[in-house]
């Protein structure tokens, strides 16, 4: 266990929903009450398809985190927003194509401190830290951070689904023009984001409905953006193929074993590439 997870604030509030185990509904983990399960069963009740959604994007950050440790060669980690560790992880998938890939994971729910760490901490090249991703130099600055993670040789700094947890009054685009201004050269960022494309279609009212539920009600957030605020927090880096695109049109498997649904168009993603 790292000095960080043994400083971590050990209460878990159950009478509020929390991000981590909202998300770990939609992904059929056991991590969460009854709280967390009311936000899930209201979009669920309307759109079922995004619990697909949630399974279609950790499949994305395998096949990015396959890119990231094999063609790329990146062998070290930070994955911000760790999550619970309901579905296969980011470790899993890079020490398949290197075992010697460090991994740092970042999150701030005391129920991934809890839960999380023995699947998250698997081995001695995979570390937790109990930090605050909105704060970019105190999670470059954390201790464990520093020890597993040169932070002079490229890394790769995974966002997924966490900026829009981040509302505009926290500025997310200066976090991670922050994050950006630190990551070394040849560095790369993956990041996932809700998408709202505002064009009055069926998916633009479903993530309309979905940021009502999340955002406006007691789990406090989730954000759905336009493409060019998602856009703006790759701050110009050069984005890899195909740029951002929907999870599925990302480095696909294959062709889709289903129709699109208007869940698919909601959250988008890319890989970026620091010169
Ligand atoms: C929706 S989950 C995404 C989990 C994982 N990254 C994935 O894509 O499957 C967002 C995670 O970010 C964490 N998180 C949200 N805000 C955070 C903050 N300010 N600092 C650290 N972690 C945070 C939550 O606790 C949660 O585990």
């Amino acid at each position: 266990m790292t000095r960080d997870a043994q400083q971590a604030p050990a209460v878990i509030d159950t009478s509020k929903p929390s991000v981590a185990r909202v998300y770990d509904c939609f992904l059929g983990g056991k991590d969460n009450y009854e709280v967390d399960r009311q936000v899930f069963q209201q979009v669920d009740d309307v759109a079922p398809q995004m619990k697909q959604l949630a399974r279609d994007h950790r499949n994305w950050l395998v096949r990015v985190t396959r890119f990231l440790a094999g063609e790329a060669g990146i062998d070290q980690f930070i994955d911000c927003g760790a999550g619970l560790p309901t579905a296969e992880n980011t470790h899993q998938a890079a020490q398949r194509m290197n075992p010697e890939v460090r991994v740092v994971y970042v999150d701030n729910d005391p129920v991934v401190a809890a839960h999380g760490r023995a699947l998250l901490e698997e081995n001695d090249r995979t570390h937790l830290v109990m930090a605050d991703l909105t704060k970019p130099d105190e999670v470059f600055d954390d201790p464990t951070v520093t020890r597993y993670v040169d932070l002079d040789r490229p890394i790769a700094l995974i966002q997924c689904s966490t900026i829009h947890h981040v509302s505009d009054a926290e500025k997310p685009r200066e976090i991670m023009q922050r994050y950006i201004e630190r990551l070394p050269s040849g560095s790369y960022l993956a990041l996932t984001h809700f998408y709202d494309p505002q064009d009055g279609s069926e998916a633009s009212k479903l993530a309309r409905f979905v940021e009502d539920i999340f955002a406006n009600g007691p789990m406090g957030s989730g954000y759905f953006r336009s493409h060019g605020e998602i856009e703006s927090f790759f701050g110009g880096l050069e984005m890899v193929e195909p740029g951002i695109a929907r999870l599925n049109d990302w480095w696909p498997d294959g062709p889709l074993l289903s129709a699109r649904t208007a869940e698919d168009e909601v959250l988008i993603g890319g890989v970026a590439r620091k010169p």
